[in-house]
């Protein structure tokens, strides 16, 4: 099973301003949609699941109707049956593993790709960095402050003019 994970950033690694607003262009929008397509599941954090239903509720099925897991240890249930709530990484897995899904994005938020970071079950990390600096900000991660990960290789990309795309995989 490969579990990959999207974010965009600002210059300064800052995956939102602090108000939660992700002010990115529509090119980078575009080209996350473009990647999102090609993965039958999502895993997402509860705080973007709900940011995502009250501002675009028809954002997955732009996405073609992906399973989405919900990473959440409070939420009881989500309004769809394709929508399904897990308390972390590890029930994640088994859902997708009993579902036969090979293929997964975790498209955030922070607190989200940080448990999968510490459950070592990112593959590829996909960051689009915008070019935009915000003074404060919610950080690509939140992680504790030992915690450590040096990745095997590093491709670069510009999905749009932009934007460039930096993949980190754990594979050489
Ligand atoms: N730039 C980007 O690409 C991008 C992508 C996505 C989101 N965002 C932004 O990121 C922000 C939200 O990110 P976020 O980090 O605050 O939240 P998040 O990752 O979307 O959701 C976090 C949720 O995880 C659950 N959780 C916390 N600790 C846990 C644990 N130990 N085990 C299992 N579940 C746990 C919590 O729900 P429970 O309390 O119910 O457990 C919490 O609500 C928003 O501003 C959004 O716009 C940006």
């Amino acid at each position: 099973m490969t579990i990959d994970a999207y974010l965009t950033t600002s210059i300064n690694g800052m995956i939102a301003q602090l108000n939660g607003d992700t002010p990115w262009s529509d090119a980078t929008w575009q080209s996350y949609a473009r990647l999102a397509r090609k993965y039958p599941a999502v895993i997402v954090g509860k705080a973007t699941y709900g940011i995502i239903q009250a501002s675009s509720p028809d954002e997955f099925e732009k996405l073609g109707d992906p399973r989405v897991l919900v990473i959440s240890r409070r939420m009881k249930k989500t309004g769809s049956a394709m929508h399904r709530v897990v308390p972390g990484p590890q029930s994640a897995l088994a859902v997708l593993k009993r579902l036969r899904i090979k293929r997964a994005l975790v498209i955030g938020g922070s607190k989200t790709l940080s448990l999968f970071l510490q459950a070592d079950a990112i593959d590829k990390l996909i960051v689009d960095i915008e070019p935009q600096i915000f003074g404060e900000g919610i950080p690509l991660v939140d992680l504790p402050a030992s915690w450590k990960r040096t990745y095997a290789s590093v491709r670069v990309s510009q999905p749009s003019s932009k934007v460039a795309r930096v993949t980190y995989s754990k594979a050489a």
